[in-house]
């Protein structure tokens, strides 16, 4: 039970948390990494913390389905299918975009776990959010007439009850580096639809974690310290939690976005090569490979100070290797490594 809420357990917590003994020798700083991709369930990822608080608030709704939204690659709905079809749910996911004519990546596995994946083309027309409105309402009631009984997740999990995960996380990776020497450590996070920042930052102001956290946005807002603390309200006024935050207390970095969501981008591709040559720790495209290539450029500015004691936390998304244009690019670039005799 956290905050009065609790939550169905699938995980097997705590996931590791790793020292990096070879980038931190090249970069001078002390790099450990978080390893919330190890969890389980059709490949892991951050979603699944949000999903065990997620998940016991559908089933006691009564819900008979999950229904989301996403990218048409979206790792959350994937996750969000993953665990609907380990808890006998139908799974399914709306996105509005194209589809890449090939079943691979998170498309894959969604249909092997026989998850629907509904894809609304833009029309030129109207905007994404009137596509997306119409879409859910076509998909709903489509469901609805079957009699399913249907559990909406927002955007990547990233309501209230969905930043409960990171609010957990964060008293899980306090206790872990209790009498470690890391207390006091910069806790690095990548930000997307800002659940999982927003979880570790109300579990590390309300609990008062040893952590400074700095989230790394690569979704581009209008004013991300705004949104921030808007949604900080209204996690707040759900749990009433005791402390406050103005927009001017949410470290977001967002120099690093590289101008559009997943787009395929060299710098971010070799932080993604150095991490896997150094460490054998795979990072993805989207989330975690733009994010530690921020932190590396963040390091190389002196924004990160020589010496400082670094957690990244591994948020996972690899089966974004395999999105048709990252893996073209990527192709391209490591087929020299293929040596046929
Ligand atoms: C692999 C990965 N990392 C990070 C994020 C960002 O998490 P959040 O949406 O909670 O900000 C996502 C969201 O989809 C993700 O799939």
């Amino acid at each position: 039970m956290l905050l009065g809420y609790e939550k169905e357990r699938f995980l097997h917590l705590p996931t590791p948390l790793e020292y990096l003994p070879g980038i931190s020798k090249d970069l001078g700083v002390e790099l450990y990494i978080k390893r919330d991709d190890l969890t389980p369930l059709a490949m892991g990822g951050n979603k699944l913390r949000k999903l065990e608080y997620l998940l016991k608030d559908a089933q006691q709704s009564g819900a008979t389905m999950l229904l989301t939204v996403g990218g048409v690659q979206t790792n959350h709905g994937r996750l969000t299918c993953a665990v609907a079809r380990k808890y006998g749910l139908k799974g399914a996911i709306v996105s509005v975009g194209e589809y890449p004519g090939e079943l691979s990546a998170n498309l894959l596995l969604d249909g092997m776990m026989s998850s629907d994946v509904w894809i609304k083309r833009p029309d030129g027309v109207h905007t994404e959010d009137e596509l997306m409105n119409s879409a859910l309402s076509q998909v709903t009631a489509h469901y609805e007439s079957q009699g399913e009984k249907i559990y909406f997740i927002p955007m990547g999990g990233s309501n209230e009850i969905g930043a409960l995960g990171y609010y957990e996380c964060a008293m899980e990776i306090a206790s872990q580096i209790k009498g470690s020497g890391l207390e006091g450590c910069r806790l690095v996070s990548t930000v997307g639809s800002m659940g999982t920042y927003m979880g570790l930052f109300a579990g590390i102001l309300n609990e008062n974690l040893p952590m400074h956290l700095t989230g790394i946005s690569i979704l581009l807002y209008d004013d991300i310290r705004q949104h921030a603390a808007d949604y900080y309200k209204k996690v707040r006024e759900k749990f009433n939690l005791k402390a406050e935050a103005s927009p001017a207390d949410f470290d977001l970095v967002t120099d690093y976005d590289r101008g559009a969501y997943n787009n395929p981008c060299k710098e971010v591709r070799d932080a993604m090569y150095y991490m896997a040559e150094r460490e054998a720790i795979i990072l993805d495209p989207c989330y975690t490979g733009k994010a530690f290539a921020g932190l590396l450029e963040m390091v190389k500015s002196g924004r990160i100070k020589q010496g400082e004691k670094v957690v990244f936390l591994h948020t996972g998304g690899a089966p974004g290797i395999n999105t048709p244009h990252h893996r073209i690019e990527i192709e391209k670039e490591r087929e020299r490594f293929v040596h046929q005799i």
